[in-house]
């Protein structure tokens, strides 16, 4: 997740891009750069560190340019690593957003040709592609260059010889802002708003040229399109949230998207991360706070899986426990990578001669140095102090290390394997139908918000799931809630059950459901309000007072739907009780002390 702007126009790009990166800061902020036309030239400047820190003053007067804000995907923040790129003759530069996944073959394949490369971001090889692509027209060049790129793109570029800009989109976002006599790219509408606020929304496949003047964009069969002008009436601080009201709202939304990522970008990742060098016949996975439910419910992914044993431990209380002669595989997660309690459990893990692996959203954090092995969510930046679209990649990244786990120990088929990736290529569409549901969800939480306490129940691999809703209600909405395996209510919370006690019960049709319909008749016989959750069914409707149906979906896969209900929820309710729902009262979005 980067932050794109481009400028042609007849102001100086100098303020109109760095002023626009800033707007684009939310999306990351590990390097920055800017490329500008300047004469028949083009000038570059690019450094790592935070938008501020490029020398403002070094970058030409020029009336067409193009800028980047980076959040590390492939290669480590650095100024090597950072956009713009330049071709070899560097008469073109690109900034690219998004991940090339068969970056690995085409590198090989120009350096062959005797191109040579800067850096070891996956980006770069756009910039050669084009250079050789290019015979006097920019858009052919770009057509030519994108024909041959597997996975997402926003691509933005210039060339020192032609008054325009070109780029093209496939999956990352990237929209257009006409103005008068001025033009602008972005991959977000803060970065135009200060100049126009008419806007033109590309389509994947999408490519355009930028003139002073005029834009003209074909799409992905090369036919000349018209893309509708759309005026927005956003403030900046409603378009740094895409239009909803939280971050956390927005961050909801973006899970469809962080889905498909994490799936591209582990797919690739693993050609990287080679657990066969390691002896894995048990496996501990270490967390704090929503990391520690993903680690739950990794738990049931593993061992169903690849059937190696789990056990999973706070990482608060694993640093002072007992030290068994036993050498698990370790698994840490830290969205942040700098949680103190689970940097030390990382130190300790080692200490005690485990091998480990870290999951994290953070490039470079401080997890990344602890452990042997590192996989990345590509979530993009979290802002919103309770966690979601991480907590959904770090599921994703469980099930992609899962499949690798039992395809390496012949627990899980070929066969079965190319099912479970599939089932992982639907969930975004599934996710987006949980989305479509909000305003009915959002009607349901008006009689959550009058509750003081709440319950969630979930068997199986959604128990934990039933803990992360308990966590993110009491998290945002400051409502006591509590989440328990169904079967075990009986053995004493029921006594606190009364017909004001809301039950949100997770009714999943996997081996457990009979047990759980029974669970649910249970509570109903004690008055409190059900909320199913759940596949359509009958038999569940009867007992639920109230009921979020989902769409089919293998139960192994169903927490990553279910817990999109469960945010919804949590919002909501946080939302009729008129809380801070991106910044709730006490909490740290990374708690950086034991
Ligand atoms: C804090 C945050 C939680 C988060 C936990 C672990 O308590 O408020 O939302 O789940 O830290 O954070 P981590 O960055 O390690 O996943």
């Amino acid at each position: 997740m980067c932050g794109i702007v481009g400028y042609i126009g007849t102001d100086s790009v100098r303020d109109i891009i760095l002023k626009g990166l800033k707007r684009l800061e939310y999306r990351g902020y590990d390097s920055a750069g800017v490329a500008v036309k300047d004469g028949g030239q083009i000038s570059l400047l690019k450094k790592k560190g935070r938008i501020e820190d490029l020398p403002k003053d070094e970058i030409p007067g020029s009336n067409i340019g193009i800028g980047h804000t980076r959040w590390a995907t492939h290669g480590k923040p650095s100024d090597e690593n950072a956009h713009p790129f330049l071709d070899c003759s560097g008469n073109i530069s690109i900034i690219h957003n998004g991940i090339i996944d068969n970056f690995v073959s085409i590198k090989e394949d120009l350096i062959e040709r005797g191109h040579q490369f800067t850096s070891e971001t996956d980006s770069e090889v756009i910039a050669h592609l084009m250079e050789e692509n290019y015979e006097g027209d920019m858009v052919d060049a770009l057509q030519k260059t994108v024909e041959v790129l597997e996975g997402s793109y926003a691509i933005v570029a210039i060339h020192s010889k032609h008054d325009e800009i070109v780029a093209a989109r496939d999956q990352s976002p990237l929209v257009v802002g006409v103005g008068d006599g001025e033009n602008l790219l972005a991959s977000d509408v803060p970065a135009i708003l200060d100049h126009t606020q008419d806007v033109k929304y590309l389509q994947d496949g999408d490519i355009v040229r930028l003139k002073k003047d005029f834009v003209e964009i074909w799409d992905m069969d090369g036919n000349p399109v018209e893309r509708e002008t759309k005026t927005v009436d956003w403030t900046i601080e409603d378009a740094e949230k895409g239009g909803y009201e939280h971050y956390m709202m927005k961050e909801i939304h973006e899970q469809p998207q962080a889905i498909h990522d994490s799936i591209l970008g582990r797919l690739k990742g693993f050609e990287k991360l080679d657990l066969k060098k390691y002896r894995i016949d048990s496996i501990r996975l270490i967390a704090c706070g929503t990391s520690f439910h993903a680690a739950l419910v990794g738990k049931y992914i593993i061992e169903e899986i690849s059937g190696i044993p789990c056990m999973v431990e706070m990482a608060s209380e694993y640093r002072y426990s007992s030290r068994l002669s036993e050498y698990p595989f370790t698994i840490l997660l830290s969205q942040s990578g700098e949680t103190a309690d689970t940097l030390a459990a990382a130190k300790e893990a080692s200490h005690r001669g485990c091998k480990t692996l870290g999951i994290t959203n953070v490039l470079d954090s401080s997890l990344t140095r602890e452990v042997d092995e590192v996989v990345y969510t590509q979530a993009g930046p979290e802002i919103g102090v309770a966690a979601t679209k991480t907590f959904t990649t770090q599921l994703i990244v469980l099930y992609l290390v899962a499949i690798e786990l039992g395809l390496m120990k012949r627990t899980l088929s070929v066969d079965k394997a190319e099912t479970y990736r599939d089932e992982l290529r639907r969930l975004p569409r599934l996710v987006e139908k949980i989305l479509d549901k909000s305003e009915d969800i959002k009607e349901l939480s008006k009689i959550l918000a009058a509750a003081e306490d709440i319950f969630f129940v979930g068997r199986n691999i959604n128990y934990p799931v039933a803990l992360e809703g308990a966590l993110k209600l009491k998290e945002i909405a400051y409502i006591h809630a509590a989440g328990y395996p169904a079967g075990e209510l009986k053995h004493g919370p029921f006594a606190l059950l009364t017909d004001d006690t809301p039950v949100i019960s997770l009714c999943i049709k996997d081996n457990t459901f009979q047990k759980m319909l029974g669970n649910v008749g249970e509570i109903a016989a004690r008055g409190s309000p059900i909320f199913g959750v759940g596949e359509k069914d009958k038999e569940t409707e009867k007992l639920c007072d109230y009921h979020v149906h989902i769409p089919e979906v293998l139960p192994l896969f169903s927490p990553i739907i279910v817990n999109v209900v469960l945010q919804l929820f949590a919002y909501y309710t946080a939302y009729e009780l008129g809380r801070d729902i991106d910044k709730p009262r006490n909490l740290a979005k990374s708690v950086t002390v034991e």
